[in-house]
């Protein structure tokens, strides 16, 4: 078995965002809200302002107390989007209850949401037309491409449907020319599907859910989940994925740990996003700027 390494891959990510904004002068500005004090979303926020830092991408923080009204989130969205400084506008989730996570994201102007939420990104995606792609699915794919596991023809099977991780996960894998088969809360024979995939993306969202008895022998395991557990639940380990590690890890030819494995890709493609977002809005200043200099001198010819 070997273990692919997200954190050095995120790493070599973060340095080509970073160099690629220095060399060519691009302004990014990646505006991030967290509205209330949910612990772990402080902890992801933190880490996505580090690797701002990290990238020369500026971050605008806005942390709004949990008693924020939808309105008043929405109304601050706007004004991002409307802001020329702001490239990229991340609201973390979940928002707390009585917010409408839908309706806020939907807000998001579609050319400044690099977290690839809005039904426009997603529409995107399935079109196969160009647009934002969620963080978590596309750093997959280039956590497979980087380690050298050919995806064309590949039997691949997606563990769990959720909008940010199980769908846009399939249809990446089928932008590859993989074979595809998602599987659910409702899969019948759950086993015997997962046991013929050559790569396994598990996103179940349920502690060390899938054991040796899921995975072929030599599979591709990508364990998408993360949670806290008491240490004596896990054999002293504080962090859990979706996949039990140590029943796995003697049958899969390639997997991912927890930590370190499929988080810091997330970070660093919601860098690439916002460098990406960055650059177009360069670009559409560039263009217009050159037509309203030649508006200018046709008018004055
Ligand atoms: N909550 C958990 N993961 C994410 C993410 O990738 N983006 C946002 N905005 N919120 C999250």
């Amino acid at each position: 078995m070997r273990l692919i390494d997200g954190k050095a891959i995120a790493q070599e990510i973060k340095e080509e965002v970073r160099d690629r904004i220095a060399s060519e002068g691009i302004k990014a500005a990646l505006a991030v809200i967290l509205v209330g004090n949910d612990p772990a979303s402080q902890v992801y926020v933190g880490n996505k302002k580090k690797a701002c830092e990290f990238c020369g991408i500026r971050s605008i923080s806005h942390e709004l107390p949990a008693e924020t009204t939808e309105e008043e989130v929405t109304e601050l969205i706007r004004k991002l989007n409307n802001d020329p400084e702001v490239s990229g506008i991340l609201c973390q989730l979940p928002l707390p209850e009585g917010i409408n996570e839908k309706r806020v994201i939907e807000t998001i102007a579609p050319e400044k949401d690099v977290d690839g939420f809005t039904v426009r990104s997603a529409g995107a995606l399935f079109a196969g037309e160009e647009g934002f792609l969620p963080c978590t699915p596309a750093g997959i794919i280039e956590l497979l491409k980087r380690s050298g596991v050919e995806l064309e023809g590949k039997n691949c099977v997606v563990m769990g449907r959720s909008n940010i991780v199980g769908k846009p996960m399939a249809q990446l894998l089928l932008r590859e020319n993989a074979t595809v088969t998602v599987t659910h809360s409702r899969t019948k024979n759950i086993r015997e599907i997962t046991s013929r995939a050559d790569i396994l993306v598990v996103a179940v969202g349920k502690p060390m859910m899938v054991d040796a008895g899921y995975i072929r022998e030599g599979a591709v395991v990508i364990d998408v989940g993360i949670h806290r557990l008491n240490p004596d639940e896990n054999g002293g380990r504080k962090l859990c994925g979706d996949v039990d590690f140590e029943s796995v890890k003697e049958k899969a030819g390639l997997i991912t740990p927890v930590p370190g494995g499929v988080g810091p890709m997330t970070i660093a493609m919601l860098m690439a996003n916002t460098l990406k977002a960055a650059a177009a809005s360069c670009d559409s200043n560039r263009r217009k700027f050159r037509n309203a200099l030649s508006e200018m001198r046709r008018s004055l010819s």
